[in-house]
């Protein structure tokens, strides 16, 4: 698509939350480089401000940040006055990655509830807010970032697993609502992408995708809904759907234990 048809469907202003690293990072200076302004949130201040800093010097476009937990019950409010009367006509939910594998029962009940804020709470909340005012100018999109960890459930990963299939479900769903509303909705599959926080998690990362190939992968792919599978992801997750349920399950924890 060229860059001015591009800003016009998904301008002028993108909302990338989890926008200051990794394949948020890529986002946001994709996006920008396609000429929308920007608007970034994650927690960390010093990254946000640096991959602010770096996308304004490298395009000259308008990037505004704001420091906030997705987690957080305001969370959505939050945003929603941080975006004031700026037109968002592009929504990337790219946060969500778990920090840590560990048993469902090891794992404080809390810990699992931020995730499925993070994945379910918040991503509902926010494609409600934002998906109204694009409907009534009959254009604009969503990526929601999910994972293959989506396609079947895996252990000592189960609450962000289920949280990923949420993902996949919803933007599936959501893909036919808002069509006829002028949205293009995609859900973006990951597999093992080379981001800090993986390299914090000290993950085993051969053969990792590079996280600006997939941004550019859910860019060029947005109007291609309801889902796309990045950097190859595809054949491994038909391959996982034709297992047997449980067969499934052991293949998720035997790929998860070789992670690390
Ligand atoms: N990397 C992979 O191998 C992989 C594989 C499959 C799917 N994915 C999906 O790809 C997406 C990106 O993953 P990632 O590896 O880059 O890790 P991530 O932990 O989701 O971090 C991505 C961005 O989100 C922000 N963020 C994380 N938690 C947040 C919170 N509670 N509130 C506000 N911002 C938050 C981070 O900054 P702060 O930490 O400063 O907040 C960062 O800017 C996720 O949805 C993940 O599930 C990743």
């Amino acid at each position: 698509m060229a860059e001015a048809d591009f800003a016009w469907r998904y301008g002028p202003t993108a909302l990338i939350l989890g926008g200051s690293e990794g394949v948020g990072a890529a986002f946001a200076h994709q996006l920008a480089a396609q000429g929308l302004d920007l608007l970034l949130v994650a927690r960390k201040p010093e990254p946000l401000e640096e991959t602010a800093a770096a996308v304004r010097a490298a395009t000259g476009r308008r990037v505004r940040t704001l420091s906030a937990d997705l987690t957080a019950p305001d969370a959505v409010d939050r945003i929603a006055s941080f975006a004031g009367a700026d037109e968002v006509g592009l929504v990337v939910y790219n946060a969500g990655a778990e920090s840590r594998f560990l048993d469902f029962l090891d794992r404080p009940a809390e810990e699992s509830l931020r995730m499925a804020a993070l994945n379910v709470t918040t991503p509902i909340g926010i494609v409600h807010r934002f998906a109204g005012p694009m409907a009534a100018r009959g254009r604009g999109g969503f990526i929601l970032v999910s994972s293959v960890a989506g396609v079947a459930g895996c252990p000592r990963n189960a609450v962000y697993s289920a949280t990923k299939a949420f993902s996949n479900g919803f933007a599936e769903a959501l893909w036919y609502e808002l069509k006829p509303r002028g949205i293009d909705m995609l859900g973006l599959v990951l597999g093992l992408t080379l981001t800090p926080a993986m390299q914090r998690m000290g993950l085993k990362m051969d053969g990792a995708a590079d996280p600006a190939l997939v941004a550019a992968e859910g860019i060029a792919h947005i109007a291609d809904g309801p889902t796309f599978y990045a950097a190859g992801t595809g054949e491994g997750a038909l391959y996982l759907r034709s297992l047997d349920r449980g067969e499934a399950v052991r293949a998720m924890a035997s790929s998860a234990s070789e992670l690390g």
